[in-house]
């Protein structure tokens, strides 16, 4: 039997026709990718994200000289929450990069890792939130759901 998945999202133009509210992360997580510490890969991540609270909260990714020590963006401000914040849930989470290891024009699209870690936020608040991934030529593109980047994920069905 022949089966077929169907993901849906949005893109943009530009990531001024977010909602005012997201674009504000948008420009608290450029502003957190001038802290990435990446000096092996030279590519900057930031991230922010809202929680239910309002609370804002930003992450930037952090490299060591031993590879795997080191932790991308969006890890380091979902663990943040859940280890500040645990009882509030996560409605924004805004991506973005610079650096020369991706195109101008290529979706900036998270690593498996992060997908796996941002899934496990939604299924532990058991409610979905955006995640917006903004590329380096200012376009967007915006998922509802962190199911949606991990279809066939571990642990579910
Ligand atoms: N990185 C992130 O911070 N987030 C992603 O979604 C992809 C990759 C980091 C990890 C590493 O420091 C650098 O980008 C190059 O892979």
């Amino acid at each position: 039997m022949e089966k077929e998945l169907r993901i849906k999202y949005q893109r943009f133009e530009h990531w001024n026709a977010l909602d005012e509210s997201d674009q504000v992360l948008v420009n608290k997580a450029f502003e957190a990718c001038k802290n990435a510490y990446a000096p092996y890969s030279k590519f900057n991540v930031g991230a922010a994200l809202r929680l239910s609270n309002g609370e804002e909260i930003t992450g930037s990714n952090q490299e060591n000289v031993a590879y795997p020590s080191g932790l991308c963006a969006e890890r380091v401000a979902l663990f943040y929450a859940g280890a500040n914040f645990p009882d509030e849930s996560v409605e924004s989470l805004c991506i973005v990069a610079k650096g020369e290891l991706l195109p101008l024009d290529k979706v900036l699209s998270p690593c498996g890792g992060c997908r796996q870690v941002m899934l496990e936020t939604e299924n532990r608040q058991s409610k979905a939130y955006r995640i917006i991934l903004v590329n380096q030529d200012e376009t967007v593109t915006v998922f509802n759901s962190a199911h949606d980047l991990l279809p066939l994920a571990f642990g579910i069905d």
